[in-house]
C-alpha cells in the first residue's frame, strides 16, 4: 500500500497529484514587506511595463545590500504556505543577486560572465534557515520556487491552462518566461490522474481493474503530451536566453561559479547546489518507475545525475518515489502482465511506453532548438552536458518497448506490424541524430530536421 505523502504544501495523492494542495501565496505576509518589495521591483520588465532592478547593471545588488535580515522571523514561522513563499522569495533573490553579472555580460558580449561568489548574510542566513525547515537545499528549485509553487490563476474560476497562469515571482517578467515555466504547471494539471493510475496499478489484484489503470496511465500521459507540445507557442525558442541564465545552478557550472558559492554567516566553506530544471519534475520519473523503464537506464553519469536530482525535491516526493519503487520491485508491471499473458494490459503498457518515448523525443527537440541552436554553452541549467545526455534515456524506453513486444501478439485493437514500423523509425531517427552530434562542430538544425523526415516532428 502507498501511504500518505504530504508536507502541508504538497500532498501526493489522486486528488492533488503533484500540484500544491491550494494556490501558492501571491505575496509574503506584511512582516516580510522589504523582501516582497524586492521581489516586485526585481524583474527586467515589471508588471507595470517599466524596467525593474535587473535591467540596470549593479542595481539589484545595491538593493539587496539594504534588505533587512529576517532570520529570527523565518525561524519562528510555521505555516507551510508562508515557508514555501519565503523559500521562493529567497531562491529568486539569491539567483538574481549571484547571476546578475553573468546576465549583463551575456547581454553585452553573448557570453556568460562570472557570478558573484559570496551571498551576503542578510540573504544567506534566512535562506538557509527556511531551506532547513523544508529539508531542501538553499538554492532555487522546481517545486517550491520556480514552477509548481509559483503559479497564480489569473481568472480564479478557470483552469490550469498556461494562458490563465501568472508567475508570483519572476526574473525577466516577459511572456516567454511565463509561458515556459507555467506550461510545466499546466502539464501537471493531469498529475492527479497519473497518481490515481499508479495507486491502482500498485493496489489492484483484479485483472480488469489493473487493465483499466494501465490504460489510464497511457491516456493520462497522452493528455500530458498534448499539453507539452504547446511549449512551441507558449515560449518562443529564440527567447529562451532572456531568462535562462537566472536558473543556472552552481554545481556543474564551473565557468560561471569556478569556486562555488559562499553563504556568509552560515558555512565557512563554499557550497555548490544544482540548478532549477524540469528534470526535477515528477511525471517522467513516476512513469519510468511504474512502467519499469527505470530498469533500462544505462549505468552512466546521466543516470547518477537523475538520481542525484531526487534529493532536490521535497521530502514527501522523495518518500513517494522510494515507496513506489519498493512496491514495483516486488513484481515489475511488465513481468506481471507477461506471466498472465494479459494482452490488453500489455497493449496499455506499450501505449504508455509510446507516450514516454514521445515525451522524451519531443523534449529532445526542445533541447535541440531552445538550447543547441541558441548557444554554444554546452551545459544545461542543471549542470549537465546537454547533447550527449538527453538521448540516453530515449534508448532506455526503446529497450523496454523491444522486450515487451516479444510477448505481444496482434489483436483487432493492436497491430504488431504497425508497431514494428514505428519502432524501426524511432531507432533510425535516434541513431542518425547521434551520428551528427558525435562530430564536434555539428549543425543543430540538421539534427532537428530529421524529426520531420521520419515523421516525429513535435509540432
Ligand atoms: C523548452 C523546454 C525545455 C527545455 C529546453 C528543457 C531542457 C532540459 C535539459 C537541458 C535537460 C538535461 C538535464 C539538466 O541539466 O537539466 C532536461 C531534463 C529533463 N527535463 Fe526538460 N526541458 C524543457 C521542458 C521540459 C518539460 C515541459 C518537462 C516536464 C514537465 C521536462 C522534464 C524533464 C525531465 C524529466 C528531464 C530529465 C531527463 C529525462 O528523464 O529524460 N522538461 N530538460
Amino acid at each position: 500500500m502507498l501511504a500518505s505523502f504530504t508536507d502541508g504544501f504538497f500532498s501526493v495523492d489522486p486528488k492533488h497529484g503533484f500540484l500544491p494542495i491550494a494556490e501558492p501565496l501571491a505575496k509574503l505576509p506584511e512582516t516580510f514587506s522589504g523582501l516582497q518589495s524586492l521581489i516586485d521591483e526585481m524583474p527586467i520588465l515589471k508588471d507595470d511595463g517599466s524596467p525593474g532592478l535587473l535591467a540596470t547593471e549593479g542595481a539589484f545588488e545595491k538593493a539587496v545590500l539594504v534588505l533587512p535580515n529576517y532570520l529570527s522571523q523565518v525561524q519562528t514561522e510555521k505555516d507551510p504556505f508562508v515557508l514555501a513563499a519565503l523559500f521562493r522569495a529567497y531562491g529568486f533573490v539569491t539567483s538574481a543577486y549571484t547571476l546578475a553579472p553573468s546576465h549583463h555580460s551575456f547581454v553585452k558580449t553573448g557570453k556568460y560572465g562570472k557570478a558573484h561568489e559570496v551571498l551576503p548574510a542578510n540573504v544567506a542566513q534566512p535562506f538557509a534557515a527556511v531551506a532547513d525547515k523544508l529539508e531542501v537545499y538553499p538554492w532555487i528549485d522546481y517545486h517550491y520556487a520556480y514552477s509548481l509553487g509559483n503559479y497564480q490563476k489569473i481568472d480564479k474560476s478557470k483552469g490550469f491552462e498556461w494562458t490563465n497562469l501568472a508567475m508570483a515571482a519572476k526574473f525577466s517578467g516577459m511572456d516567454d518566461e511565463r509561458g515556459f515555466i507555467m506550461l510545466h504547471v499546466d502539464i501537471n494539471q493531469y498529475s492527479p490522474d497519473l497518481v490515481k493510475a499508479v495507486y491502482g496499478i500498485v493496489e489492484n489484484e483484479n485483472r480488469d481493474d489493473l487493465n483499466r489503470d494501465v490504460h489510464l496511465l497511457a491516456d493520462t500521459l497522452n493528455k500530458m503530451n498534448d499539453r507539452r507540445r504547446l511549449m512551441w507557442e507558449a515560449s518562443r525558442w529564440k527567447h529562451y536566453n532572456d531568462f535562462r541564465v537566472f536558473i543556472m545552478g552552481v554545481k556543474g557550472n564551473d565557468d560561471i561559479f569556478p569556486n562555488g558559492l559562499l553563504y556568509e554567516g552560515v558555512w565557512e566553506e563554499p557550497k555548490a547546489f544544482r540548478g532549477q530544471t524540469g528534470a526535477q519534475d515528477n511525471i517522467i520519473p513516476t512513469a519510468d518507475i511504474v512502467s519499469g523503464v527505470i530498469h533500462y537506464y544505462p549505468q552512466n553519469q546521466l543516470t547518477s545525475y537523475l538520481m542525484d536530482l531526487r534529493q532536490y525535491r521535497p521530502m514527501c516526493i522523495q518518500n513517494f518515489f522510494k515507496k513506489l519503487a519498493e512496491q514495483m520491485s516486488k513484481k515489475p508491471l511488465a513481468q506481471r502482465l507477461i506471466e498472465d499473458d494479459n494482452q490488453i494490459g500489455m497493449q496499455g503498457l506499450m501505449k504508455a511506453y509510446e507516450e514516454i518515448y514521445l515525451f522524451r523525443n519531443g523534449h529532445w527537440q526542445f533541447v535541440q532548438k531552445y538550447i543547441m541552436q541558441n548557444t554554444a554553452y554546452p551545459k544545461a541549467t542543471g549542470g549537465t552536458p546537454i547533447t550527449s545526455w538527453i538521448p540516453n534515456q530515449i534508448k532506455a524506453v526503446l529497450s523496454a518497448m523491444k522486450d515487451l513486444s516479444k510477448a505481444m501478439r496482434s489483436t483487432p485493437e493492436f497491430s504488431m506490424e504497425e508497431w514494428q514500423e514505428g519502432y524501426d523509425k524511432k531507432v533510425k531517427l535516434l541513431n542518425k541524430q547521434l551520428e551528427i552530434v558525435a562530430v564536434e562542430a555539428f549543425d543543430p538544425e540538421a539534427v532537428f530536421k530529421l524529426n520531420l523526415e521520419l515523421g516525429y516532428q513535435d509540432f
